[in-house]
């Protein structure tokens, strides 16, 4: 392949735009997002997993979210650097405690440190940004600090000695809790170990019956996401959201990890049962298990295929304008070939690929999706002028789709990640996109973090078809059980081309 070529950022299209375009209320589209769905995978178990989540039946959203309480982690955790952690965080009235566990390893068994972060935390208003999630500000009491070992305690009282005197009286010694930043004592040493809370600006909270069953309640908080910079930790605003922690009294009965975490403190680090890494095996077929947020308000499923007799790939975007993935916007179909690399030597139980796109075709799914592929002009972006609601276009012979901002055909430096669940089901982390919106088209840019994982719905490649003609296509009646803010904010002028701008962070996931 020629030169790589990066993926196009469209300027042109601006935040600033001052497009007039809104959201469709969806149901127009709805039809044809059932028969779309219906054609590409109809009746196999990847279908239904995707479906359920379409029909956003199973999840209730709190607004505004009631945070008091004890929530944790289900997993060891992976932020981009990589640091490995486990979270343990409690809310009462107004203030919270929150323990972040760190460990040497990726199956969270070797601790290294903890951070005890006490303040205060006040919740704001519904965020206009990320519809469904709620803005916050936080004030910091105090922050303290446990090492676990005899090397990291020196290691750590040798770095803030230079930088921060305040902290450092004497040389640390494990397992004894020492300040970083308390609002008397006159130092804040948090912030050379690029340490902040920001996460507790953006807050969602979910509440849903797992199996249908009334009597087990799992609730999820979800807190904003890490800048994928280190450097820029300090100074980014959520814009999506972590791995959710689960409420200690509401949890998946099967999360191992939640009691151990539940039980622990600063002096007794949570230690993860021992696990071996998975192999990587790209195979089958994989699907979102909830309706992903990207940064800068765009909500998607994906729905992978992975061919490992010919290394090649195929993925199904299907793209939403609201947070419990109803209102259908546009699908991207795209496929390619992919090269299996080694395993990561910067990020522990990764495992490298190269991913190259060079197909793809797009389905507009709404009106104002379609009005605007139709307002570009010239041969950029499929036939001109020809789109029209849920009618699928190749746009490989224009070299992908300029108002897209996808350029073909495209490489990216990936990262992956298998798991087994607590119920023995495939996981596959890919890496996550880079917060400043770029994609990873050079090695140096690969992801050290994950996104939120894949399921695997079929081990076969190949769609399982039946011979069902009985209405399996007909529009389901959509459950609206997301309490009063749904409807609300539909009403919200979110202008489309915004999640055009962004669609190009998450149009290659893999
Ligand atoms: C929460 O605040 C209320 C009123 O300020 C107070 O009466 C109550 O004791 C507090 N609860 C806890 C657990 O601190
Ligand atoms: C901190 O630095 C000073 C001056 O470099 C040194 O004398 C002292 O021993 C150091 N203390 C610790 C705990 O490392
Ligand atoms: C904090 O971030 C800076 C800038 O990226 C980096 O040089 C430094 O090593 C980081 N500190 C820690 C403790 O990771
Ligand atoms: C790769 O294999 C799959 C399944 O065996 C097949 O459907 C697909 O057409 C093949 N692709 C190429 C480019 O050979």
């Amino acid at each position: 392949m020629g030169p790589s070529t990066a993926l196009l950022l469209v300027a042109f299209l601006g935040w600033a735009g001052g497009s007039s375009l809104h959201y469709s209320d969806g149901r127009s589209s709805r039809l044809s997002m059932e028969k779309t769905f219906g054609r590409l995978v109809k009746d196999s178990q990847c279908h239904h997993m995707l479906k359920h989540l379409h029909n956003g039946a199973r999840i209730t959203v709190q607004m505004p979210p009631n945070v008091e309480g004890h929530w944790v982690s289900t997993s060891c955790e992976v932020r981009s650097g990589p640091e490995f952690l486990t979270r343990s965080y409690s809310f009462t009235n107004s203030t919270f405690q929150a323990h972040q566990f760190y460990y040497e390893d990726n199956h969270c068994t070797k601790p290294t440190y903890t951070l005890v972060i006490r303040g205060r935390l006040r919740l704001r208003q519904a965020s206009w940004i990320i519809r469904g999630g709620t803005e916050a500000d936080y004030h910091l009491h105090r922050v303290q600090m446990v090492c676990h070992t005899a090397t990291v305690a020196k290691e750590v009282s040798q770095r803030l000695n230079r930088s921060c005197r305040g902290a450092v009286k004497g040389p640390w010694e494990p397992n004894v809790i020492y300040e970083l930043l308390s609002e008397e004592g006159a130092f804040d040493c948090s912030k050379e170990l690029n340490f902040t809370m920001h996460e507790l600006q953006l807050l969602r909270v979910e509440k849903q019956y797992l199996h249908h069953n009334l009597d087990h309640l799992v609730e999820e908080l979800f807190l904003g996401d890490i800048h994928t910079e280190l450097s820029q930790r300090l100074y980014y605003k959520p814009s999506s959201y972590q791995t959710a922690l689960q409420n200690a009294k509401n949890h998946d009965h099967g999360c191992i990890a939640c009691r151990i975490i539940y039980r622990s403190d600063e002096f007794h680090p949570p230690i993860l049962p021992p696990r071996a890494d998975l192999t990587v095996g790209l195979y089958g077929q994989w699907v979102s298990q909830r309706c992903e947020v990207r940064p800068e308000v765009l909500f998607l499923t994906r729905h992978f295929i992975f061919h490992d007799n010919n290394h090649t790939w195929e993925g199904h975007y299907y793209h939403y304008s609201d947070p419990v993935c109803k209102h259908p916007t546009f699908t991207i179909y795209a496929r390619g070939r992919y090269s299996r690399g080694l395993h990561s030597t910067r990020v522990l139980g990764g495992t490298e690929f190269v991913f190259k796109v060079n197909h793809m075709r797009v389905t507009p799914m709404d009106l104002a999706t379609t009005s605007l592929l139709n307002v570009f002009n010239g041969n950029e972006c499929g036939v001109q002028g020809s789109w029209q609601v849920g009618v699928e276009q190749d746009v490989t012979i224009t070299n992908g789709c300029v108002a897209l901002g996808i350029r073909l055909p495209h490489t990216e430096y990936e990262l992956f990640r298998m798991e087994q669940d607590a119920h023995g089901r495939y996981l596959l982390y890919n890496g996550q996109r880079p917060s400043d919106g770029s994609s990873p088209d050079r090695p140096e840019k690969r992801a050290t973090s994950y996104q939120m994982p894949l399921v695997q719905c079929s081990a076969s490649s190949q769609p399982s078809y039946h011979n069902r003609v009985d209405g399996g296509n007909r529009p389901q009646l959509h459950h609206n059980d997301c309490t009063g803010w749904h409807r609300g904010s539909q009403k919200h002028v979110t202008v489309a081309l915004v999640a055009f701008v962004t669609s190009l962070l998450l149009c290659w996931q893999s």
